[in-house]
């Protein structure tokens, strides 16, 4: 362009909006590009005169008219060599760059045909027409038309799933287009078709038939796009694996750098989908784990969704899905194990040791379920330890106790807040194999509740036809576990569900002697203790009678757990007094507990209890073991009334009333002074232990603490009873012989009166306890007074 030129352009553009009528466009002539209705463009301008053109438009605020050139090459297009037909547009910004390039960003409006060209103005001007695209069809059509465009949508959406470069805002705004027409021009728009077709699409005005046409045409977009990616997928699937993997990975890092993305994020992405590589996970858990992935790469990552969509993976890959260690049967290891860990036992460990004998026998078949069941601290849990080192398996521990709600077993459902795998599928993850000893603790205490019942997600837990697959919610995917061995322990038998209980191998643990608790506090607490408290063997020794007062004195329980920790506060006591220097090494005797554990808390006191009438020491069963119990009688002024308090059962208040009964009846015979009920009440107490007690067995001792207390005489202390009385006098059998004998010896009794008819259960006695104690057996409650109370009774009249 020549400096006058220049001039004339200038003056030409002054005058220009004279001769510029409403009904006239300024027309930019493009080359490549259809502009539809609703659609935003950038528009590049290169040419003198439709630079000239532009600036008008953005200095008059008028709108452009877009009209496509019949041939690209033309530099200078006069009227005949453009369509007729073209789109106007709103001007939504005019940038120029540095390097002197100018853009037009503009959003198209409306169809319009060139009626005729204007001549001498410095850019193209035309009288224009528009052209109502947006007829409102005919009723009856309408609904063919909305067919349409619901076709059109369902069609785009496809393809745009099929195109990896489409912008991902673009599905969403084609559903949400409401207008037909504006829905064909927007597909029209971004559909990849030959810029002659789109030039075709607008100028047909015909809504029906544009509809039609986008159809048609989108339909073969699709077939191609289809096509296209199942010869990409087959190429795909003909290379390996894993050089896919890097293949793909690679172009994500590439195009990721481009995008100024590559970051934290991306680094995440490529060590999770790694490590959902390494996890072996069976093909469903992987597809499903490498989706999810994807989906989290495209979320936000500060998002809510994306921690909990991160979470869940990283369970997913974390999970030992095919790890198992090799499970090793060994008879004489595992006899040694078991002798290594524990003092006595023997019935035990030989019927695990069967146990054990039956699964290497028939690695393939199903090994029933253990079940230990016993008071607490009788070794339960170190058991199923030493059975997991036995067979050279991981232990993992699930305690069941209080557990009320199925999700802690089943877990809840990851769309929870907070939501986590339940307690089964945390448990396999921390033993980080599939086939761990697993124990299930507690199965007695498992509540049922509102939230589905346990009990049942925990059969499936253990039904080996089911196990295989067990579904967790969290993980909404069924892991396998069959190869788990369970073991599980309960206090009670007697509470756990039925349906559980038939898949159980029942193994009881009654609880210790005194003699068995001191080996046991030798051999193995002390030792542990040392360890815990960080002393040397040579440091500190614990006599065996310091060990067994401590047995006696300061600990009343079946299992060895409170003598542990006795055990450990006294040698506590001793690391203290070495690091302050005040010693090197110490013995610990007899004579030193008082000083270092206080008062003895249970010493003498049967006999102490007793030394007053009216007190007699009865035996019961409880889910925790044997234990004694005190049975106090009083006489307050009333007329022959009874009173009973503390913690009894409807059965044991009857047979008080029994007791009551009794003892009135056979006063004379008793020596009773005659009378004696006309002005008083007799109460009798049963202290509250922790546990509730109630049954019938507690009536011979209060047959006798009433008898105590009417006559005036002190049961003999160290005599213990258990039995039903009949109101003719007999004593009658009851059950729990074995912990309650147990419990007996351990309170340091030594002499126990029991029904004549319970003879047969002292085979169950240990032995250490018959070398002991007197057992007396009694047919009638003349022979219980005599032994307890010293009273020949004339036979009865
Ligand atoms: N027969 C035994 N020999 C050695 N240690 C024992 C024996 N019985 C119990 N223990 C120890 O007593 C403690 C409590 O036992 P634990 O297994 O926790 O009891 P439970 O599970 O029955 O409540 C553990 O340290 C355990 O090793
Ligand atoms: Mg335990």
């Amino acid at each position: 362009m020549t400096e006058s030129e220049r001039d004339i352009d200038h003056t030409a553009a002054e005058q220009a909006p004279a001769r510029i009528s409403d009904d006239m466009l300024i027309i930019l002539p493009v080359r490549n590009l259809v502009l539809f209705p609703g659609t935003v463009l950038p528009v590049a301008i290169n040419r003198e005169r439709s630079l000239a053109g532009a600036q008008e438009a953005v200095r008059a605020e008028r709108k452009i008219g877009f009209l496509l050139q019949k041939s690209p090459e033309i530099q200078n297009p006069g009227p005949d060599d453009l369509y007729r037909i073209g789109t106007v547009a709103g001007i939504l910004r005019y940038v120029t760059g540095h390097d002197g390039t100018h853009h037009l960003v503009v959003q198209g409006e409306r169809r319009f045909r060139v009626l005729d060209f204007q001549n001498g103005l410095p850019f193209m001007v035309a009288r224009v027409e528009y052209l109502a695209d947006e007829a409102q069809p005919a009723a009856a059509s309408s609904s063919e038309i909305e067919a349409r465009a619901l076709n059109i949508k369902r069609i785009a959406t496809e393809a745009i799933q099929l195109l990896p470069q489409a912008p991902a805002e673009l599905a969403n705004a084609i559903q949400s287009v409401e207008s037909p027409s504006a829905l064909a021009d927007l597909v029209a728009s971004f559909m990849d078709i030959k810029t002659v077709e789109k030039q075709q699409l607008l100028e047909t005005v015909d809504l029906k038939a544009r509809l039609e046409r986008v159809t048609e045409l989108m339909g073969k977009r699709l077939e191609v796009l289809r096509l296209q990616r199942e010869i990409e997928d087959q190429t795909r699937e003909a290379i390996d694996e894993r050089q896919k993997e890097v293949l793909l990975r690679e172009q994500l890092r590439q195009i990721r750098k481009q995008l100024g993305e590559e970051g934290e994020t991306g680094e995440e992405i490529r060590e999770l989908s790694e490590a959902i590589d390494k996890a072996e996970m069976p093909q469903e858990a992987y597809e499903q784990a490498k989706k999810e992935l994807k989906r989290l790469e495209r979320m936000p990552d500060a998002s809510a969704e994306y921690s909990m969509l991160r979470t869940w993976i990283d369970w997913m890959v974390q999970l030992p899905w095919s790890r198992l260690d090799e499970e090793t049967i060994d008879i004489e290891k595992a006899r040694r194990v078991l002798d290594e860990d524990h003092y006595g036992l023997d019935k035990i460990k030989r019927r695990i040791i069967e146990y054990l004998a039956v699964r290497k026998l028939n690695p393939e078949g199903r090994s029933p379920i253990l079940c230990f069941v016993g008071p607490p601290g009788v070794g339960k849990t170190s058991l199923g330890q030493s059975i997991a080192r036995a067979l050279g398996l991981k232990f993992a521990r699930v305690s069941l106790g209080g557990v009320h709600d199925e999700a802690e077993i089943r877990g809840h459902r990851r769309t929870y807040i907070g939501a986590l795998p339940g307690n089964i599928v945390q448990a396999i993850r921390k033993a980080g194999t599939r086939n761990p000893v697993l124990m299930l603790d507690e199965i007695d205490k498992l509540g049922a509740g509102i939230q589905g019942d346990p009990a049942s997600a925990l059969l499936e837990v253990l039904d080996p036809e089911q196990n295989n697959t067990f579904r967790d919610n969290y993980l909404g995917l069924p892991f396998d576990l069959s190869k788990v061995v369970f073991i599980t322990t309960a206090n009670v038998l007697d509470a756990i569900p039925g349906p559980l209980r038939d898949r159980m191998e029942v193994i009881e643990l009654t609880g210790y002697t005194e003699d068995e608790k001191v080996e046991i506090a030798k051999r193995y607490l002390v030792r542990r203790q040392l360890e815990a408290n960080g002393l040397k063997a040579e440091q500190a020794t614990v006599t065996e009678e310091a060990l067994r007062q401590i047995v006696r004195h300061y600990t009343r329980e079946a299992g060895v757990r409170n003598l542990e920790r006795q055990i450990g506060a006294v040698l506590r006591h001793v690391a203290v007094r070495i690091a302050e220097g005040a010693i090197e090494r110490q013995t610990v005797d007899a004579d030193d507990l008082h000083a270092i554990l206080g008062a003895p808390r249970f010493e003498n006191e049967v006999a102490m209890r007793t030394s007053v009438p009216g007190v007699a020491t009865g035996l019961a069963w409880t889910p925790v073991g044997g234990d004694i119990l005190f049975i106090e009688a009083t006489r307050v002024p009333g007329s022959g009334k009874l009173i009973l308090t503390g913690q009894l059962g409807d059965v044991m208040k009857e047979s008080a009333q029994a007791a009551l009964s009794l003892v009135k009846a056979q006063s004379t015979r008793l020596g009773i002074e005659p009378g004696i009920f006309e002005n008083s009440d007799v109460h009798i107490h049963v202290p509250a232990g922790a546990i509730p007690k109630d049954g019938p067995s507690a009536g011979v001792a209060m047959f006798t603490a009433l008898t105590s207390l009417l006559t005036g005489r002190t049961v003999h202390s160290g005599v213990a009873m258990t039995g039903e009385i009949s109101l003719r006098g007999l004593v009658l059998p009851v059950g729990g012989i074995k912990e309650k004998t147990i419990a007996a010896h351990r309170a340091g009794i030594r002499k126990v009166l029991l029904p004549a008819r319970n003879r047969k259960d002292l085979e169950e006695v240990p032995q250490s306890v018959r070398d002991e104690v007197e057992f007396v057996f009694c047919e009638r409650v003349d022979e219980v007074v005599h032994e307890a109370l010293g009273l020949e009774l004339a036979t009865a009249a």
